[in-house]
């Protein structure tokens, strides 16, 4: 796409400040583009360093380099979370929108007996403290303001039960919770929260744990899964979801936890990704 192309489009985050966590790939990724391509001026804050930096060249082109820049940032590290909040300060003067939407699976064994609690620690670290410290530091800067968006990247684990793992689930259950206290707390002072859940999306957070290509990943679950009525989403979609909740136009919307599934697992038990799953470990057996 290039810039002229860009400028015709809607500009719906025009002068907004948006820090992304887990910005470097996937959803991240995809929705710092839309930003960028919506007139925000981004940070992205993550732990692959190479990766963010490139990807803000990249974006850097679609216009001046000022407008997307890479911080080094583990969601998991208080100290980490408040140094780029406090850069987005001294960059830019304000912090419109914190999208908290670093996360890690841990695997994608769904039985408890597996649960290994290295890594059940490490799924609490980084998808439940992550998400406490991203909201602390941006309501220290978005009280004072009296307005701003924190945004939460939750998943359809939180309204379908036995599609992902145990400790990924609870995860994304206490980030759910922490969004609706914070509602609470925070929209007398001006702020929205929100989470936006998606299905399952094709990005490397699948496709590492799967230990398979792209291609046939994405060939068996959307099989399977189409028995329920659903595909594998691109990240792009959820991105999308993204720049409207962040944006004026979803300004009444507080408290939500907004599903992005093509509409096929809300509200009724939908086993198909799971399914797709258990197709997968029989052909390719080391899936753990
Ligand atoms: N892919 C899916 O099917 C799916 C479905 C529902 C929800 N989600 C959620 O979407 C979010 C984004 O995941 P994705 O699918 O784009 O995967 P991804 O692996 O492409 O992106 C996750 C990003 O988070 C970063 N990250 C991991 N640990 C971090 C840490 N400690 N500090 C900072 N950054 C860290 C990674 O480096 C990576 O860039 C996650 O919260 C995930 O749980 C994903």
């Amino acid at each position: 796409m290039n810039y002229e192309v860009i400028e015709k489009r809607r500009r719906d985050l025009e002068g907004k400040v948006a820090i992304i966590t887990g910005g470097a790939s996937g959803i991240g990724a995809a929705t710092a583009k839309l930003f960028v391509q919506n007139g925000a001026k981004v940070i992205v804050a993550d732990i692959q360093d190479e990766r963010g930096e490139s990807l803000c060249k990249t974006l850097g082109e679609y216009d001046d380099a000022v407008r997307v820049s890479y911080v080094h940032c583990d969601v998991s590290s208080e100290a980490d979370v408040k140094n780029v909040v406090d850069t987005a300060m001294s960059k830019y003067g304000k912090l419109d929108i914190m999208y908290c939407n670093a996360g890690v699976l841990g695997g994608l064994d769904l039985t408890i007996q597996s649960c290994d609690v290295g890594l059940l620690k490490r799924v609490m670290e980084v998808n439940v403290y992550g998400a406490f410290l991203g909201a602390k530091h941006a309501a220290r800067v978005m009280i004072p303001a009296k307005t701003g968006v924190i945004l939460f990247t939750a998943s359809t684990a939180t309204v379908v039960a036995g599609e992902g793992p145990h400790a990924y689930t609870a995860s994304k259950h206490a980030v759910y919770g922490l969004m609706r206290n914070l509602n609470v707390e925070l929209g007398p002072h001006g702020i929205r929260v929100n989470c936006v859940s998606p299905g399952a999306v094709l990005t490397p957070l699948l496709n590492n744990s799967l230990k398979i290509g792209n291609g046939v990943t994405e060939k068996i679950l959307n099989v399977a899964m189409s028995k329920g009525g659903v595909s594998l989403l691109d990240p792009e979609e959820v991105a999308r979801a993204a720049v409207f909740l962040s944006s004026d136009g979803a300004m009444s919307v507080s408290g939500l936890n907004f599903i992005v599934d093509k509409g096929g697992n809300t509200g009724k038990t939908n086993m198909s990704f799971s399914s797709g799953l258990k197709d997968l470990s029989r052909i390719f057996s080391f899936i753990k």
